[in-house]
């Protein structure tokens, strides 16, 4: 008698641990249970602190359109980057942090291996096919002793990750819905981008994506 062949397919999109380097790495669908609930949160952060497009110190606007929800929010205009407690738009001090994105920014630290991640702030970016984010480190936050936990929502992206310095040649990670990206300790300050976003339609975000980058930022 045959053995009954399991399809070789059947484990592909199943959980995939990529270790990044020393304190980074990729949870392979992480997020996916929540998925919906995520969601529905950007939407209800969006309705209070609409999404936008910032400008750079140098004067460029970002084609990543931005928006932010927590204790502070991350902003840049001709000034300079900084954490504002308030959202420069309406003066208003931006959405609180969605439960579901702090208890997710937590668990995902601590399968990465950093215990006591309390995240106090969320940029949440929204990516249409075309825009890009050049490489650049994450160093407005006061304490780099805290890691970076970076959610993926919709279309698939390129991520490019880097290293030390901005010259380095970045690796190229797959980024999916449902994925999250943790990175601290020896990497907190590695380059890292996005790469141009390939048009697509997604089920659950149409022809965006999204990504949610929690930090300790004060
Ligand atoms: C970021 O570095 O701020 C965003 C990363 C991403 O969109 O995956
Ligand atoms: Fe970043």
């Amino acid at each position: 008698m045959m053995a009954a062949r399991l399809p070789v397919d059947l484990f592909d999109d199943g959980p995939r641990d990529v270790p990044l380097g020393p304190g980074a790495v990729l949870l392979g669908g992480f997020a996916l249970p929540l998925g919906e609930a995520l969601l529905a949160a950007v939407a209800d952060v969006a309705a209070r602190a609409p999404f936008r497009h910032m400008v750079t110190p140098g004067g460029w606007r970002m084609s990543v359109a931005m928006t932010n929800c927590g204790a502070a929010g991350w902003v840049t205009d001709r000034s300079g980057y900084r954490y504002d407690p308030r959202d420069p738009e309406t003066g208003r001090p931006w959405p609180a942090l969605p439960r579901a994105f702090a208890d997710l920014a937590a668990r995902a630290a601590a399968a990465a291996g950093f215990p006591s991640f309390a995240a106090d702030a969320c940029l949440v970016n929204r990516y249409a096919p075309g825009n890009r984010l050049s490489l650049h480190q994450d160093r407005n936050e006061r304490d780099f002793a805290h890691p970076i936990v970076s959610v993926s929502l919709g279309l698939p992206a390129t991520f490019l990750w880097g290293g030390e310095r901005r010259a380095d040649r970045p690796r190229r990670v797959p980024l999916r819905h449902g994925d999250v990206v943790v990175w601290g300790g020896a990497s907190r300050l590695a380059f890292h981008g996005v790469d141009t976003l390939r048009a697509g339609t997604d089920a659950r975000t149409g022809d965006v994506r999204y990504n949610l980058t929690l930090r300790r930022a004060l």
